[in-house]
């Protein structure tokens, strides 16, 4: 399962990146590339969920992971949001770097699946 895990949150950072160069170029497959994203939001949180219901109980730093995980979510929708609206995007693209290089941390650190650190 965390293998699913990880196939999702790749491929959502895969459509994330897709999505952008599509509005950059103000291509109309752009909202439609949009759409597939939030499908996979949808599909990191169930796998998340799935992983979280594998423990017998739920230690503190799980939560965390959990809201990292969500915060990344967050701000890869605020970038893409604000591409689309033409507004400021920095605030938004650090907060994504930041929460993604936590989240990978605290993933790769906890004791399912792989641990690199
Ligand atoms: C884009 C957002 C996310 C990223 C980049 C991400 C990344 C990761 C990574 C790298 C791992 C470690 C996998 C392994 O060790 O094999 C992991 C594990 C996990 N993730 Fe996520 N995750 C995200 C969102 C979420 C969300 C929203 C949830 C909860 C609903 C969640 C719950 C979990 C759980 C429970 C684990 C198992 C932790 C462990 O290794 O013991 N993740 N995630």
């Amino acid at each position: 399962m965390t293998h699913a895990h990880i196939t999702t949150w790749v491929i959502a950072l895969i459509l994330f990146f897709v999505t952008l160069s599509l509005q950059k170029t103000n291509s109309p497959k752009a909202k439609m590339m949009h759409m597939v994203l939030r499908l996979f939001y949808v599909l990191i949180i169930i796998t998340g969920a799935i992983l979280l219901y594998m423990l017998a109980s739920i230690p503190p730093l799980y939560i965390v992971k959990v809201l990292v995980g969500l915060w990344v979510i967050g701000a890869m929708e605020m970038v893409v949001v604000r591409t689309r609206k033409g507004t400021r995007t920095q605030p938004a693209w650090i907060q994504l770097v930041i929460a993604f290089i936590l989240v990978l941390y605290l993933g790769l650190k906890l004791p399912l699946g792989f641990h690199l650190f």
